[in-house]
Formats: structure tokens, C-alpha cells, sequence
């Protein structure tokens, strides 16, 4: 059901929350709201969320929601549900395609139904199994990630088969359900999606190239550490058109709405798909509004693009 966003709307703007990624999400709620207020839109409210969010936005009388909230109960379905109870209208992906993007295996799942998807191979361990077993397919190097959390966190390159065990028991200190993927020794892009009237596109790809052996924790978040170009100038023509196309398909068949960033690897200008999200970075230094940035798309109508996919039971 969408819903149109008036001028004088009172509009929460979500941010800070309870994940990780608070930090972050403050820096994109805040500049998320001031491009509002640039837009018009003169009765933006920021709302920092904590667990009494719900009591806040019906004590609120708000009129619709602009969600600028990252990892766990903010970009994972729970904020979403609590603002479809409470019939607020609200902008970016719904509650559904929300908690399977949350979790890098059940994204792959849904996605391993779209014929030719390019995933990589893998395997989905939860605690107490066998991992040695488990990866007896797979070939090294291999990486070990928590299926539910960003920003790198609890990753680990695995070389050998010694030092598996340790990886995979660093990955269950964040989740009790552990993806264990082939490395693909190649770089790192990602593509923004968004809609268009009810339509999505892809923006320009983002190319990352970081100076340690992969995309850590440490390289996304040290200056220096990594060097962005956008657009991508280490793919083909025929390889970045089908970025592109596999990235609205990811939107698409997650059931994404208004906005996603999707994330692959590249080798011998192939691509691999890593991971769908939902609620993309808007801070300054952000991805999206880079790519945006290229497409002719500006801060602020970027902003704008999102809350026009403001909507309820999505
Ligand atoms: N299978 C893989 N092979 C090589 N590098 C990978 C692989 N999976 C992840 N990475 C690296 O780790 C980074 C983070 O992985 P990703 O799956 O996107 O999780 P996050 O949710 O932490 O962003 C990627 O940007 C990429 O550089
Ligand atoms: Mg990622």
C-alpha cells in the first residue's frame, strides 16, 4: 500500500538503535534528516531509537517513517514490524525482504531459485556440527562469517584446514549459525538499486580495491585503507551491464522495495554474489550516495527517491 508523503508531514527519521552499527546509523539519520528539512519537508523529527521506540512514535503522531537504522531490529524486519502494528507508513524494504536479507544463507536460498545466479559455493553450519565434515566439498581458502551480522565482523580468511576451527568458533561468538563460502581471490563491488516510479534500476558500481588482502573491518573503517572508484573501471562493458542486472534481480526476488545496495565479488571479470542490504550507509562517506552521486542523482533527491517508496504491508 503506498502512501504519498505531504509537505507537512511529521516524519520520524530513525536512527542510533541497538546494533553495532549505531554509530553509523546516527551519521546517516542525521544527514538524512537535514536533506529534508533542504527539501521541505520542515517537520522532519530525528528519532533516536532505543527499546521504547514503540511508545515514542505513537506518543509521536507521526505521519510516516524514513528508516536510517543499520543491522540487528533495524535493518533485519523488527523496526519494520513495529511500524506496520502501529500503521506507520515507511520508507525502504518491508518487513519480509528485511529478515531474509538479515541472513546471508536464506538470501542465497531465495536467490539459488533464479536460474544462472552466480553464488558462491558454500556451506551453512550451525553450532555444535561438525565443521571439519561440513567443508569436505569446498576448496581453500575459505571464509567463515556469522550469516547475520555487517561491517565485516566475526569474518575470517581460512587457508588451511588447521586453521578452520578457531575461525569458525570466532563466528559463532555473533551468531549460533555460521556461512562458510570459497574465497574469491578477486575484488570487491557493490551497486546500488533503486525505484523509480514502482520500477528499479541499478546506480553505477562502486569498485573498492583495499590495501590489506580483503575488505576487513579494519580496511572499511581506516582512512586510506582502501580505494574507491566509481564508476568501476575494472570491469567489461558486458560485465558491468550484468552487474547491474543480477543486482535488480537480487532486489527484486528478496522482495526489496525503494532501495538496496547489493554487494559481489569480481574474478576474471565474473561476478559473485556476497549479499543484499537493506538499509544502505548514508553517511558522507557512504557507498549509495556515491553512486547516486554518478548517476546524477545528488544527496538530497537521493533522500527524496527513498521516501517516495514510503508505503505499509510490503
Ligand atoms: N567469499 C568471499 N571471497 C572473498 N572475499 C569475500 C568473500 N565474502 C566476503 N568477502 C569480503 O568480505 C567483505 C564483507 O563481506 P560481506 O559478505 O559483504 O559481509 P558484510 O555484511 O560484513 O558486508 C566483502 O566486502 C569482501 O571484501
Ligand atoms: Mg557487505
Amino acid at each position: 500500500m503506498q502512501y504519498t508523503v505531504q509537505k507537512d508531514d511529521k516524519i520520524a527519521v530513525l536512527c542510533g538503535g541497538m546494533s553495532s552499527e549505531r554509530e553509523v546509523s546516527m551519521r546517516s539519520g542525521k544527514n538524512c534528516y537535514e536533506a529534508l528539512l533542504r527539501l521541505g519537508y520542515k517537520n522532519a523529527e530525528l528519532v533516536v531509537v532505543d527499546k521504547n521506540i514503540a511508545e515514542t512514535l505513537k506518543n509521536g503522531n507521526f505521519d510516516c517513517a524514513f528508516n536510517a537504522l543499520h543491522g540487528k531490529y533495524g535493518e533485519d524486519g523488527c523496526i519494520q514490524g513495529v511500524l506496520e502494528i502501529l500503521r506507520i507508513p515507511y520508507a525502504g524494504c518491508g518487513v519480509m525482504a528485511s529478515s531474509i536479507c538479515m541472513n546471508k544463507e536464506y538470501t542465497k536460498r531465495i536467490l539459488s531459485t533464479v536460474k544462472d545466479f552466480p553464488l558462491i559455493k558454500s556451506v551453512f553450519v550451525k553450532k555444535g556440527e561438525d565443521v571439519k565434515k561440513a567443508v569436505e566439498e569446498l576448496k581453500y581458502p575459505l571464509i567463515t562469517k556469522p550469516v547475520s551480522e555487517g561491517s565485516s565482523f566475526g569474518m575470517t580468511k581460512v587457508n588451511t584446514p588447521e586453521e578452520l576451527v578457531s575461525a569458525y568458533n570466532e563466528a559463532l561468538k555473533f551468531n549460533d549459525d555460521v556461512l562458510i563460502e570459497e574465497f574469491i581471490d578477486g575484488f570487491f563491488v557493490t551497486v546500488g538499486v533503486l525505484e523509480k516510479d514502482g520500477k528499479a534500476f541499478a546506480t553505477e558500481i562502486l569498485e573498492i580495491r583495499p590495501k590489506t588482502e580483503w575488505y576487513d573491518f579494519e580496511a572499511k573503517y581506516t582512512k586510506g585503507m582502501s580505494e574507491f572508484i566509481v564508476p568501476s573501471t575494472g570491469l567489461s562493458k558486458e560485465s558491468t551491464a550484468l552487474v547491474k542486472k543480477l543486482a535488480v534481480k537480487a532486489h527484486e526476488t528478496t522482495g526489496c522495495s525503494g532501495v538496496s545496495r547489493v554487494d559481489f565479488m569480481i574474478k576474471d571479470d565474473k561476478p559473485y554474489f556476497l549479499e543484499v542490504n537493506t538499509s544502505p550507509g548514508m553517511t558522507d562517506t557512504s557507498d549509495l550516495p556515491a553512486q547516486a552521486a554518478v548517476c546524477g542523482i545528488d544527496y538530497d533527491n537521493l533522500v527524496l527517491m527513498i521516501l517516495k517508496s514510503a508505503g505499509l504491508d510490503k
